[in-house]
This record gives structure tokens, C-alpha cells and sequence, in this order.
């Protein structure tokens, strides 16, 4: 989601396999190798044991149908490669049908550490750890029939909770804090600043507080809502999440984090 695109999808033949160069298996090479030794004690044990559970080659980017193999077998679903930006109504309507977009271009070695459009290593490595859990995969759907069954005046409310809980979302452990957003765990940059940096403010999620809570996509978080578990964040799912909008909308925007440029 978002406005302009660098970079350009690459597309899969007619077998669905897509041909990756030698750079760009290098780059994904790099990323894994950076990312696997940052997050063990950054990364909720879920997103650890879907890394298991996918075994990600760390020499070459995985194929889409490999990756739609293992969430298939555990939580019924697939990635679908999608164009390096989609709109919400693409976006909703391909998680109704638990399929997870996935952009299939790989980053340029200039923004290793942090990138605003979501790549093959953001959507893998990032997402789909946490895909492979019924009840995290059950959350994300619940944004797809929302999303398909509400006006799409709603869509940019869904959007911001997608954001700042897949993308962005801490969660408490008994381990101590660790993250389970995708934008955290697929970023060298963000993982250690959203965990480690006294910059940024960390708040117990509340999801009225997460509605009013204005982002931007090309900046590193100033804030992070801190789940008490995964169950507040699954608990979702049978609440009225419409009736939080309103509630939201009602009460109207927090006040700016950052300059400008507002999602
Ligand atoms: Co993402």
C-alpha cells in the first residue's frame, strides 16, 4: 500500500517460478544472514517457530510456491505475487481469500536496513513466520472479510490497525518485550530500534488509542503499541472492531508524532 513505486514486481513464468539473479539471491543472503542473528532475543518465540517451520534457504530467495506449501499445510494459506503497490481494495479482497500479497522484488543494496515498500524479504521472511499460527493467520483474515463487507470509507481505519499491529505490533513476554510486526522483524534497522533504542514510546495496546494514532509508511515508528499477549490481539477478532472506528473517529486524531506527510 501506498502511492508511488521504485521498484517493479518481477513476474513469475508460467510455472509460477521466478527467475532471481545472482545479486539479488546475494541480497537476500545478507538480509537472512543479518536478521537471524538480531532477532532471537527480539522476536516473539511464535515468529521463531514459524522460521522453523519454513526453513528459509539462506542462499538463494525462496520460491512462492515453496512458501505457499508449508502455510497450506498449517494454516490453509498461500501467497499470491501481487504488483510492488496494490490499492486496499486488491489488498482486502486477496486476504478474504487467504492469500497474503507478496511483492516479489528484492531491495537494492542502498536500503538494506530500512525500506518503505514492502519487498520478497519483508513479505517472507517478515509476514509470513506468523502466518503459519491459526489463530495470528485467523486475525489477518478478519481484516479481509471486513474489509470486503464494510464501505470502504472504513478502509484506511482497517488499514491503520493492520499497520500498527501485523506490521508494527510489540508484545509482552515473560521473556521481556519482543516484537511480532512484520515491518520490525524484516528491518536490520528497526528491529534493534524498536526493542533496544530509549527514542522511540512504547504503549500498552489499546485499540481505541491504536485507531487515533496517526503513521507514516517512510519513517522508522516513534511510537509502538506493547500487546499483554496475542490472545488481546486474537480476542479481536470477536469484537466489534466497526464500532472501535466510530468510537475512534468520534473521539478524533491524536495529535501528530512526527512532521507532516500524515497517512
Ligand atoms: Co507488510
Amino acid at each position: 500500500m501506498g502511492k508511488t513505486a521504485k521498484y517493479v514486481a518481477k513476474q513469475p513464468d508460467e510455472n509460477g517460478y521466478i527467475a532471481y539473479t545472482d545479486e539479488e539471491n546475494r541480497m537476500w543472503h545478507e538480509l537472512i544472514t543479518t536478521q537471524l542473528e538480531l532477532i532471537p532475543n527480539r522476536a516473539c518465540k511464535e515468529f521463531q517457530q514459524g522460521l522453523e517451520t519454513l526453513k528459509f534457504p539462506a542462499d538463494r530467495v525462496p520460491q512462492l510456491d515453496e512458501v505457499s506449501k508449508v502455510l497450506t499445510e498449517t494454516t490453509g494459506w498461500t501467497v499470491a505475487p501481487v504488483d510492488a503497490v496494490i490499492g486496499f481494495t486488491e489488498f482486502f479482497e486477496l486476504l478474504n481469500n487467504k492469500q497474503f500479497p507478496a511483492a516479489t522484488f528484492i531491495r537494492n543494496h542502498d536500503e538494506v536496513e530500512y525500506l518503505q515498500e514492502p519487498d520478497i524479504f519483508h513479505e517472507f521472511f517478515g509476514h509470513t513466520p506468523m502466518l503459519t499460527h491459526q489463530k495470528f493467520a485467523d486475525y489477518v483474515h478478519e481484516f479481509g472479510k471486513l474489509g470486503c463487507s464494510v464501505d470502504p470509507g472504513y478502509h484506511g481505519m482497517l488499514a491503520r490497525l493492520f499497520w500498527l499491529t501485523v506490521e508494527f505490533g510489540l508484545v509482552k513476554t515473560d521473556e521481556g518485550l519482543r516484537a511480532l510486526g512484520a515491518g520490525i522483524l524484516s528491518s536490520p534497522k528497526e528491529v534493534v530500534y524498536a526493542l533496544d533504542s530509549d527514542v522511540p514510546l512504547r504503549q500498552p495496546f489499546d485499540v481505541i488509542d491504536v485507531l487515533r494514532t496517526r503513521y507514516r509508511i517512510d519513517i522508522l515508528q516513534p511510537i509502538y503499541f506493547c500487546l499483554e499477549s496475542l490472545d488481546q490481539l486474537y480476542d479481536l477478532i470477536n469484537q466489534d472492531i466497526i464500532g472501535y472506528i466510530d468510537e475512534a473517529r468520534r473521539l478524533g486524531m491524536h495529535e501528530a508524532l512526527f512532521e507532516a506527510k500524515s497517512a
